[in-house]
């Protein structure tokens, strides 16, 4: 099996896991789940009896009306909770208004300083606040035309206006496709298109390491390469000047200015569609993953409440103890935004911290100053930033007050077990149990997962499948692997946060996740489970990298470099990186009569940003005369991914058609 990932296994992590921290007894006891033994028993049931345990689980959220069947499973279709009739925004908001907690706080934000030695900028939205400001912009979306159905593209900084306006799409049925603000022009007009989305709702600019990012800019150039969008919004962020198109373009703050404060929800049926997220894979462009109501609604809420273990107000609006404060670091532009900042944890009634800028600005302790001015108590991200803090230095951390931390979460990307060690002393101090959750856009929640008073963890091991989740390894013929083999990661049952479909590619989704192993949704990552029944991810063994936790297809970035008119051909790898897990390294032949250069590579370097956006940015770029091919045309990535790697190739090269290759690359390599 090959992996592109970063692998973490090997004989560091064989040493690791049998170094385990059990949850501490603080942790356990006021935890949901309190014990390996309940979580073993309610596991089965989940397994065995899904109809009841989903049901009930279920019945803890709000329907118009209650489902007729929990789950009708054709594969790879699945339809949960049939004939349910709810509404996400509802849940999120309605409903904690309706309990007296209207003047509780739902989310507090927290912008950059817009100046230098300007303060923060500092706002608390209430459960009536955020229901009344969602009620307006779905008015707005309604004057504006959108309909249910109507997909709606949000590419906002991180604002609470994001949140607004995806739960006002929520509210009236119109699913949204939410565009991350790093992502380009052409990145744009390709998510538009496919999702047939007639309308963007953006901002003049967001703030990021005290620089506007010029995201209404970027809108236009999109729209100069597609005439289907009719209708931009544009929310006031930077004050920066900004041309607006008239009869297109409408200012957020105008249109919001005399919309009703309040609009009824529509009532969605389970299975309508929700959103749309647009993820990389191993061949092609971005795919649109699909993902409907009430199943999604009722998984990321159950595991935001057992996997952050989340304690917030009551049904009749009292706490019987501390109410937490969440802080999941991630954009909402990603899946772990969309779910863990806003979807899961507001109908758990827990408020919910939503950060505009970067990890670093103005200074490197700005995360923990937040921690401690906040009182945050469970704060989740990814491995890239946990490994960039413990090269910053103890000493930020350590300056801050972080004991109101309880739960500590990573996502994204393996965890190296020297991370996942600092990250525990340094910022947990010992006492705080680490939840590593492995899942994918395509689950739509946590799949493996530790639950914080329960599974004693072990570095570098996501641990156990969560309830309803049959996660196995297995050989490319579906035959389970025994302890400790390496396989493929599959899911043997359908759960109800997993994807419905690929907007307008019913054969790419057929293809890529159910044809691959016999019966089986397959993740595209390789794992194994160790004789304790612990999951341990290697990686990707598809053609997609997972670059600092966002994920990128080679065929993406290849099409991106061939897209440039110097270039012929063009082949990545990801290679291992200290701090991102993982960076690009692209091969590239010239055309005839263009030669080789330092300037040509940051040129094509900036042609990849233009193309999809920086995160896509190659960190290596090598000149070689042509690709090692195999007799069949095949790029050898493995080859290249040894040469990128380790400056030399050992690995078998039989199949390979021009061995002459091999030296042209290492020369270009030299030169
Ligand atoms: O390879 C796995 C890796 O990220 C991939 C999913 O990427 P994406 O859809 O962008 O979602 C990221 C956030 C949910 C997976 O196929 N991955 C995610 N979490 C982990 C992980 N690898 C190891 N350990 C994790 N905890």
């Amino acid at each position: 099996m090959s992996s592109t990932g970063q692998a973490t296994g090997g004989v560091d992590s064989l040493l690791q896991e049998h170094r385990q921290f059990a949850p501490p007894v603080e942790a356990a006891a006021r935890a949901h789940i309190k014990s390996m033994a309940e979580y073993e028993r309610l596991y089965r049931l989940s397994l065995e009896d899904p109809a009841r345990f989903w049901g009930e689980r279920a019945g803890e959220l709000h329907w118009f009306k209650k489902w007729t069947r929990v789950l009708e499973w054709n594969a790879p279709d699945a339809k949960w909770f049939v004939g349910g009739k709810t509404n996400l925004s509802y849940n999120c908001l309605d409903r904690q208004v309706q309990a007296g907690l209207g003047d509780q706080t739902a989310l507090i934000w927290e912008g950059e300083p817009v100046a230098p030695g300007a303060s923060y900028e500092i706002r608390r939205l209430t459960y009536r606040d955020l229901l009344r400001e969602t009620c307006r912009f779905a008015n707005v979306l309604k004057s504006l035309g959108v309909k249910k159905g109507d997909v709606v593209t949000l590419y906002m900084p991180m604002v609470p206006e994001l949140a607004i306006a995806m739960l006002a799409c929520a509210r009236i049925g119109a699913p949204h496709s939410i565009i991350f603000g790093g992502f380009s022009a052409s990145a744009i007009r390709d998510r538009v298109e496919d999702a047939g989305s007639r309308i963007i709702v953006t901002a003049d600019g967001g703030w990021r390491r005290g620089k506007v990012v010029p995201l209404k800019h970027t809108v236009d150039e999109a729209l100069n390469l597609t005439d289907k969008v009719r209708t931009v919004v544009v929310f006031q962020r930077t004050g920066q000047d900004t041309p607006m198109k008239s009869g297109r373009d409408h200012w957020w703050h105008e249109l919001m200015a005399t919309a009703r404060d309040t609009c009824p929800c529509e009532e969605m049926d389970s299975e309508d569609l929700l959103f749309i997220l647009y993820t990389s894979g191993s061949t092609g462009k971005p795919k649109g993953i699909m993902h409907t109501t009430g199943g999604y609604m009722v998984y990321t809420y159950l595991t935001s409440k057992y996997v952050f273990d989340l304690h917030g107000y009551g049904e009749n609006g009292q706490a019987t103890g501390p109410v937490d404060l969440h802080w999941c670091t991630a954009d909402i532009g990603w899946v772990t935004g969309h779910s863990y900042v806003i979807y899961g944890v507001l109908p758990n009634r827990v408020p919910t911290l939503l950060y505009e800028g970067a990890p670093n600005f103005p200074d490197q302790d700005r995360f923990w100053d937040m921690i401690q001015r906040h009182r945050v108590t469970i704060f989740y991200t990814a491995p890239t930033a946990i490994r960039a803090f413990m090269r910053w230095g103890d000493q930020w951390p350590a300056r801050h007050d972080l004991s109101s931390l309880r739960i500590l979460g990573t996502v994204g990307e393996p965890i190296n077990p020297e991370a996942w060690i600092w990250y525990r002393k340094h910022i947990g101090k010992d006492h705080c149990p680490i939840v590593d959750t492995w899942w994918q856009t395509e689950t739509g929640g946590h799949m493996i997962t530790p639950l914080p008073g329960a599974t004693p963890c072990s570095p570098g091991s996501c641990t156990r499948p969560f309830f309803g989740i049959d996660a196995a390894i297995v050989s490319k013929e579906g035959q389970e692997m025994p302890p400790n083999a390496g396989g493929f990661l599959v899911m043997r049952k359908p759960w109800p946060g997993m994807l419905r479909g690929i907007v307008g590619d019913r054969q790419r989704f057929v293809q890529t996740y159910w044809s691959q192993i016999p019966g089986c949704y397959f993740t595209g990552d390789g794992a194994r489970r160790d004789p304790n029944g612990n999951f341990w991810v290697m990686g990707r063994v598809d053609d997609v990298i997972n670059v600092a936790g966002h994920r990128l297809g080679t065929a993406e970035v290849e099409s991106a470099l061939v897209s440039h008119p110097r270039v012929a051909e063009a082949a990545v790898v990801g290679i291992p990186h200290d701090l991102k897990g993982t960076a690009i390294a692209a091969f590239v032949t010239l055309k005839a009569g263009q030669q080789p250069s330092e300037a040509l590579k940051e040129e094509l370097a900036k042609h990849v940003v233009k193309e999809i956006g920086a995160i896509a940015r190659p960190e290596q770029i090598r000149f070689t005369e042509s690709l090692p091919k195999t007799r069949s045309g095949k790029i050898m990535r493995r080859l290249l991914r040894e040469l990128a790697t380790s400056g030399s190739v050992k690995g078998d090269t039989t199949t390979l058609e021009d061995f002459s290759v091999l030296a042209k690359l290492r020369e270009s390599d030299e030169g």
